[in-house]
């Protein structure tokens, strides 16, 4: 984007065209919250991006190895239960599509199998969109193709007013586990909302299991889990012209086993003042004040169920890779009579 082309008052920050005005108020109402709090929304930068591919990659991160193994060795599975005996042109909406990474296995399925589907994922960032355009068509030739750039719900409806065909809507990653369970609640409510009667959602659920093997993926022996959370400190250094001290901060993951919650915290080492330069404001932390930064919620088959049944869906099936530690919910969207 050009910033030249901007409207006044809307200088874009680098990476993925948040304003700095939208980025300032959303620190800001953060830092001065108690106890503080950034949103872990903003975490993707560039480097964001790389340390969470190195992450995906180090040993005790499973998640993606768990949802990845359901992809790759179950697509079958995946691809009957979206088919089903309709035998109807759908539309397979992904969103936060990322890299695709775990999705082009049914891709490649349902093209092989002469499925009739367009694929439409959706990303915030249009270099996503339009880095899928050119690899998917060079990887997986005869697939029918259709970015849409923005947010879900947006786009959501800029799928529906493109096609009245069924959509099936693909939700991976345990990204559902980072917002707190009411709003993972309405997130599912909003997307029924967005759906017709017999539409499908396949949503990856990262599960409890042993405490220790939780904590352990969001505290990896290589410090990346803590570098990707201080990340977000340089971050704000470097668009918001302030002057956090990285040494001064140290990463804190706790995992609690009762209500399923993995959460992360930087801790201050010290009583300093931080000042934001783009923001015209200075915070005061204490030494051992802590900065809440992401919620990786864990959930029981039952919590999903449950959550499926409370916000609209019927829960069809579930896929669970071999060690059960994570599963790819399908659901369907149930008729909802609104007298
Ligand atoms: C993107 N999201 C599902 C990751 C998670 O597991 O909550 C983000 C992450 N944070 C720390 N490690 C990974």
């Amino acid at each position: 984007m050009n910033i030249e082309t901007l409207p006044i008052n809307m200088n874009y920050t680098d990476d993925k065209h948040v304003s700095v005005n939208k980025f300032c108020e959303d620190v800001i109402s953060g830092l001065t919250s108690s106890p503080k709090r950034l949103d872990s929304k903003y975490f993707y930068d560039a480097t964001g991006d790389r340390l969470f591919q190195d992450l995906m990659e180090c040993p005790e991160y499973y998640p993606t190895k768990c949802e990845l193994d359901i992809f790759a060795n179950q697509t079958e599975a995946l691809a009957n239960a979206i088919i089903g005996d309709k035998g109807d042109e759908f539309d397979l909406i992904e969103l936060g599509a990322g890299d695709a990474m775990k999705s082009s296995y049914l891709l490649s399925h349902l093209v092989n199998k002469g499925i009739n589907f367009t694929y439409l994922p959706i990303d915030i960032s249009a270099n996503v969109i339009e880095l899928l355009d050119n690899e998917l068509s060079e990887n997986i030739p005869g697939l029918i193709f259709r970015g849409l750039n923005g947010e879900y719900f947006d786009m959501l409806k800029k799928a529906a007013a493109l096609s009245n065909k069924r959509k099936v809507v693909l939700f991976l990653g345990s990204n559902i586990g980072n917002m707190p369970i009411a709003d993972a609640e309405n997130f599912c409510f909003k997307l029924r909302d967005n759906l017709s009667h017999g539409d499908m959602v396949i949503i990856g659920f990262d599960l409890k299991k042993n405490p220790k093997i939780i904590l352990d993926a969001y505290n990896d022996k290589g410090g990346i889990t803590k570098n990707f959370n201080l990340n977000l400190l340089k971050r704000i250094n470097r668009e918001l012209n302030a002057d956090f001290n990285l040494g001064q901060f140290d990463h804190y993951p706790v995992y609690d086993p009762e209500t399923g919650a993995c959460k992360s915290y930087l801790i201050s080492l010290s009583d300093q003042q931080v000042n934001l330069g783009s923001c015209n404001k200075s915070i005061r932390f204490h030494k051992d004040e802590v900065i809440f930064m992401e919620i990786s919620q864990k959930f029981t088959v039952q919590q999903t169920k449950d959550i499926a049944i409370s916000t609209g869906f019927s829960p069809v099936d579930y896929l669970f890779d071999t060690r059960e530690w994570f599963t790819d919910a399908i659901w369907l969207a149930r008729y909802i009579s609104y007298i």
